[in-house]
């Protein structure tokens, strides 16, 4: 018998948090954000879901030749660019689109022997500091890019640092649009937050079309901006559930403690569930005695330290559950109801993203409709 754990891919969510993202951007185009083996949902298992995007964009050249094996003809981005010479010779024999950030990667190119010239996608550094030239930079770079036989067609891009909080996108959308006013060609700007957030084109001076948005978190039904909006406030719909069986039940007497450490004290009698999941199925090691639980349809909480392979829950608000019994960690309960990633997320300390990337290779998935 395999242990008693289970994540779920929810194919419709996938479908619907994508066409949430198109509704939020009408007039764009959308990469589906597939990098980190689609946010750890796997590439192959999010497929069918998103395949009504416009293009796929990840990092590793790995990722996009699965996406290629997959079938997909259409658009595939590189979002970091490439990293040697000859990562070049693949984008050109699986046509695939590559960031420019550096001079180095015009060089790269530069020296790259094709007869198919490349769509690129040149990145300014508007604010965010990780990747891109420097505004100053940025129509040089361009100018070598377009003298290069290597080179089709250049789109422009940036990302912004604070889409998601107080700052917003102004200041780099003011620097973005100041320094691309002229240019020719198509503009990638938005991530989730921004896509959701903020109205590009509402914003003063910018006059940027942003021809396609680049959505990751909300496609897999995580919020970009918990706890001021949770996923249903956005709309979106947990497109991962990880539920795990109760596999022991104890009943403690008062001041008895919880797993290692003893850092939870029975106030009072209680029965608590220990259910096969840990930290090594990625269910995060610092959440707090209080993290949310569902069983059974009702909320519970974790009590104790999450260990390796499992953790406790206080069974006194669902006295049916024994043995056997589901807890969902996260995602979609059977009857439907919904614990939010990005709750639990919150009580480590951390978000939705990270504990979506970190469900362990040993949890079995199924893919679900
Ligand atoms: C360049 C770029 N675009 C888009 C995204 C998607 O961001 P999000 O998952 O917040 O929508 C990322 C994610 O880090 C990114 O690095």
């Amino acid at each position: 018998m395999p242990r008693p754990i289970q994540a779920t891919i929810h194919t419709e969510a996938l479908r619907h948090n994508l066409a949430r993202a198109r509704q939020a951007a009408p007039d764009s185009r959308v990469w589906a954000i597939v990098k980190a083996n689609a946010y750890g949902h796997g590439i192959e298992r999010v497929f069918e879901g998103l395949r009504g995007a416009d293009g796929f964009a990840l990092l590793d050249l790995e990722e996009a030749q699965r996406v290629r094996a997959l079938g997909w003809r259409g658009p595939v981005l590189l979002l970091e660019g490439v990293f040697e010479p000859r990562d070049l010779e693949l984008c050109s024999r699986l046509d695939l689109w590559h960031t420019v950030h550096c001079d180095e990667q015009i060089d790269m190119l530069a020296s790259h022997k094709t007869n198919l010239p490349h769509r690129v996608f040149l990145k300014m550094n508007s604010g965010m500091n990780r990747l891109g030239f420097t505004p100053q930079c940025y129509r040089s770079a361009w100018t070598r890019l377009n003298a290069l036989p290597q080179v089709d067609e250049i789109s422009l891009m940036t990302h912004f640092s604070d889409a998601d909080g107080a700052r917003g996108v102004a200041e780099q959308m003011a620097v973005f649009a100041e320094m691309t006013r002229d240019l020719p060609g198509e503009r990638s700007l938005s991530n989730s937050a921004a896509t959701l957030r903020h109205n590009l084109s509402d914003l003063a001076d910018s006059q940027v079309a942003c021809d396609w948005v680049r959505p990751g978190i909300a496609i897999y039904g995580s919020s970009p901006d918990f706890p001021q909006h949770s996923a249903a406030d956005w709309g979106l719909q947990p497109s991962m559930t990880l539920t795990a069986k109760i596999i022991a039940t104890q009943a403690l007497s008062t001041g008895a403690t919880v797993g290692y450490g003893s850092t939870f004290v029975a106030e009072k009698p209680i029965r608590i569930g220990v259910v096969a999941c840990g930290y090594a199925d990625g269910y995060p090691r610092v959440c707090p005695t209080g993290t949310p639980v569902l069983v059974n349809r009702v909320r519970t909480h974790t009590v104790g330290r999450v260990s390796m392979d499992m953790l406790a829950l206080d069974l006194t608000p669902v006295p049916d559950a024994g043995i056997g019994s589901a807890a969902t960690l996260w995602g979609c309960a059977a009857n439907g109801l919904v614990l939010g990633i990005d709750e639990v997320a919150h009580a480590a300390g951390t978000v939705g993203y990270e504990l979506m990337c970190a469900l362990a290779p040993r949890v079995p998935v199924r893919v679900a409709d």
